[in-house]
């Protein structure tokens, strides 16, 4: 069989590095593009990277002229929530325009699948737990906005020009390759699971809980994790699904259940066997007290299911590859 290349741009990042795993694993030949803002060369196992940015026409044009593209997958964004409140046209810039740059370009090279990183974020306050897709969209920080717009440009680019997308909403992202070759690496890290791990591992002197007022059982907010390795499975199964012929899709991914940051914090202690000292800081705006994903569509449609929906297992592997990449920097 023929293989089949496929673009990764922003595969240099967390999620991006271990969609590289999963497709090299399901015999597909990726080609990063990153332009390590914040991605790690040393996360790009086993596939070329080539450095530069979704912006820079000239680059885009030379890479799609050298290789024969069977689909792009866009993980290229900046996701700081808090800074694109501060920075949104930071946001707009690299989440929107240079995105546009990037689908111009492709289409212009006759490539027309696109499996797209999109988020919770793009149903901004729930109106109802667990969100499913025919939840009101309605993003409140410029993240948020920034990736619905692209969606919607994704879907006029479906009617214009035939492009089939595989707009993938995902919930937390969390844990590590389970055979520890990546580790979650944010620069800078603002993510609960890996910042608790850092206090477990006295790099930090707390965990900020950052309000312990919630009309919860415990008072602190409630996410919906999803392993990265069944992150990236969904990916594939969209990607070949589109490779296959199927039409355009949108879908959640989360595994459906909850954990409260307290509970988080538990399960970390019982995974270290460190001691994990907390801190009790002020609500952050616009932070949701629950966050659950109602997956279903994509279980039904895609046949997916999550291999590791436990917290603890999630918990497990990202302290095991986090440990693993310490020792070896
Ligand atoms: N991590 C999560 O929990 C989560 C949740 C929902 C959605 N997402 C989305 O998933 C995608 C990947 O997230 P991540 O956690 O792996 O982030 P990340 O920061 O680790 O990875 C993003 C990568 O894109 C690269 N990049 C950014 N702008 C670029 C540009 N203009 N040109 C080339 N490369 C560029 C960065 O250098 C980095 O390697 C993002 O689009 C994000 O919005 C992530």
């Amino acid at each position: 069989m023929h293989t089949k290349f496929i673009l990764v741009v922003g595969g240099a990042g967390y999620i991006g590095s271990h969609m590289l795993l999963a497709l090299r694993a399901a015999g597909f030949q990726p080609i990063v593009l990153d332009n390590l803002s914040k991605g790690c060369r040393d996360a790009v196992l086993d596939a070329l990277l080539v450095e530069g940015d979704i912006a820079d026409e000239a680059l885009l044009n030379k890479v799609f002229s050298t290789y024969h593209f069977a689909a792009v997958m866009h993980f290229a964004s900046f996701i700081e929530v808090g800074e694109s409140v501060r920075l949104p046209l930071k946001y707009y810039e690299n989440n929107m325009a240079a995105s546009l740059t990037l689908l111009k370009v492709m289409l212009q090279h006759n490539v027309k699948n696109f499996v797209f990183s999109s988020t919770a974020a793009v149903y901004g306050e729930p109106k109802y737990i667990p969100i499913d897709e025919a939840h009101p969209v309605q993003p409140i920080n410029p993240y948020g906005k920034s990736k619905w717009m692209l969606e919607q440009v994704l879907q006029d680019l479906s009617s214009s020009h035939g492009l089939r997308f595989a707009a993938l909403r995902y919930f937390n992202a969390a844990g590590a390759d389970p055979q520890g070759r990546l580790a979650e690496r944010h620069h800078p890290e603002t993510h609960l699971i890996p910042l608790i791990l850092q206090a477990a591992r006295d790099e930090r002197a707390a965990i900020t809980i950052y309000g312990k007022d919630y009309p919860t059982a415990d008072g602190t907010c409630i996410r919906d994790y999803i392993h990265v390795t069944d992150l990236c499975e969904a990916h594939l199964l969209a990607l070949r699904a589109l490779l296959e012929g199927a039409s355009s899709m949108t879908y959640n991914l989360g595994t459906g259940r909850g954990y409260s940051v307290e509970q988080v914090i538990q399960v970390a202690r019982v995974v270290t066997q460190c001691v994990i000292s907390v801190e009790v800081g002020a609500r952050r705006a616009g932070d949701p007290i629950s966050l659950i994903a109602n997956a279903a569509r994509a279980q039904r449609e895609l046949h997916w299911q999550p291999c590791y929906p436990e917290l603890e297992t999630i918990v497990r592997h990202a302290w095991a590859a986090s440990t693993k990449i310490m020792q070896e920097v």
